[in-house]
């Protein structure tokens, strides 16, 4: 097994190192055993051939990233009760879908050969998490693709924010260097990446996300504010416009999700247009209260579920990718069985399309990108790109393009150009930051 991979699948297991210095490893399997690393000294001075210099967020504690084969890991160094509860809201999180990064380890009773605990406090302790591959820290996506994305970040924070207080959770820490975000076919998507003072409950009142989004506003404020003293991005921009912006998405996206709604008893139909809507904004209606009062229905979505298309799509394909995704290559799915009916001049059962779409249009594409290409944008967005491109050099060309010569035309023309950013490092973005394991110069 490469790289000393835990030969127990998902079993917890206590591994000691050999030798005098010492630390006691809680992992999940499938993942290495960290062994060779140096425990006994504090983080920030590790020289190890394993660390990576990733691009992050501001931090108050000390994260550094280390490389076992093509997977990365973060190191966050903290205390042992904070590592360990940090650990199980990430698990207790994910398990229920929730996108947060994927908790591996908590390491602890580190001490270096002489017996001494090299960061001197016997609850020192180090969170691992696997580093969350293809994700951007906020001041990559806003300094790189400037006020579009931007408009898409907050789209996607408050997508985030809306999901967790539907599941009753109060985060308590939302700033833009707590989450982290993916392309997702021209939208974003944002991930949690820092869950330490999360909470889940069984009912999240009013004031609660009322508290935590205030809590939101104010970092994201914050966070701008550096960006704009380190002249990251203009000074034109307005950080209390930005953050009012964010509360008013939110505001509207909840609303549109959870409020009631009356009718009369012969406007039925208006229930199944409100989960329509709801469809199309992404999400599913579990479960739906509907009460009748006399010749009046009071109707009001009570479970929702994010991930309305991505569900239809692993249905349909087996595939598993993000929302907006899935929504584009449902839509390509639709297309290329209207043109199947076409051409063969018959109705195809829509399970026959999206089997044949698999094996005729998304496979040759997403096997014909080349491993080097694949490390700079996801397969599954290079496919959207290119549906995209095709689209474009058809027009100027004013002749059909097919799937394979728009992916070449795309790689030469535009992808080759692009940072690798399936593990964006430092200086592999459009400017170098610093590194110095001073958190209070990083970003
Ligand atoms: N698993 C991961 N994948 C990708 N990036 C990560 C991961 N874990 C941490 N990071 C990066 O490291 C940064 C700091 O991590 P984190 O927010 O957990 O530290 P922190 O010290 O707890 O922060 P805070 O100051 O908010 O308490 C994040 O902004 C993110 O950019
Ligand atoms: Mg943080």
């Amino acid at each position: 097994m490469a790289d000393g991979t835990a030969p127990t699948p998902e079993d917890p297991e206590q591994i000691q190192p050999k030798g005098d210095a010492g630390v006691n490893l809680l992992t999940r399997g499938g993942h290495p055993d960290f062994l060779d690393l140096p425990w006994g000294q504090p983080l920030a001075q590790w020289d190890h051939p394993r660390l990576v210099p990733m691009a992050h967020g501001i931090s108050r504690h000390v994260v550094r990233f280390v490389r076992y084969d093509d997977r990365v890991y973060a190191l966050k160094e903290t205390q042992r009760g904070v590592a360990q509860t940090e650990y199980e809201i990430l698990r207790d999180l994910r398990d229920e879908h929730l996108p947060v990064v994927e908790p591996v380890g908590v390491a602890t009773d580190l001490h270096s050969e002489g017996g001494l605990n090299a960061a001197e406090d016997p609850d020192s302790a180090m969170l691992i998490t696997r580093y969350l591959d293809f994700s951007l820290p906020y001041w990559y996506v806003i300094g790189r693709d400037g006020p579009v994305l931007a408009d898409d970040l907050l789209d996607a924070a408050a997508v985030l924010l809306v999901r967790l207080h539907l599941d009753n959770i109060f985060w308590g820490d939302f700033s833009l260097s707590n989450v982290l975000f993916r392309r997702d076919a021209g939208a974003l998507m944002a991930y949690l990446v820092d869950a330490e003072t999360a909470e889940q409950s069984r009912t999240l009142s009013d004031e609660m996300r009322e508290y935590d989004l205030s809590i939101a506003r104010e970092n994201v404020i914050g966070g701008l504010l550096n960006l704009q003293a380190e002249g990251r991005v203009e000074e034109q921009i307005d950080p209390l416009a930005i953050a009012d912006d964010l509360s008013g998405r939110y505001q509207r996206l909840w609303n549109e999700l959870t409020k009631p709604e009356e009718f009369s008893l012969d406007e039925r139909w208006r229930i199944e247009r409100r989960v329509r809507r709801l469809n199309d904004l992404g999400f599913d209606v579990e479960e739906m209260s509907i009460n009748r009062d006399g010749t009046r229905l009071r109707i009001k979505p009570v479970l929702i579920e994010e991930g309305h298309h991505s569900r239809e799509l692993r249905r349909r394909t087996g595939l598993d990718v993000q929302e907006n995704q899935a929504r584009r290559l449902l839509a390509d799915i639709s297309s290329f069985k209207a043109w199947l009916e076409r051409t063969s001049e018959k109705e195809i059962p829509r399970a026959v399309a999206a089997a044949r779409w698999l094996a005729d249009v998304y496979e040759p594409v997403v096997e014909a990108i080349p491993t080097e290409m694949g490390e700079r944008l996801e397969p599954v967005e290079i496919f959207h790109q290119v549906l995209e491109h095709r689209y474009y050099l058809s027009e100027r060309r004013q002749s059909e393009v097919d799937n394979l010569e728009a992916l070449d035309d795309y790689m030469r023309s535009i992808l080759s150009h692009r940072p690798l950013e399936r593990q964006l490092q430092l200086g592999d973005e459009f400017r170098q930051v610093d590194d110095g394991n001073d958190p209070e110069n990083e970003y």
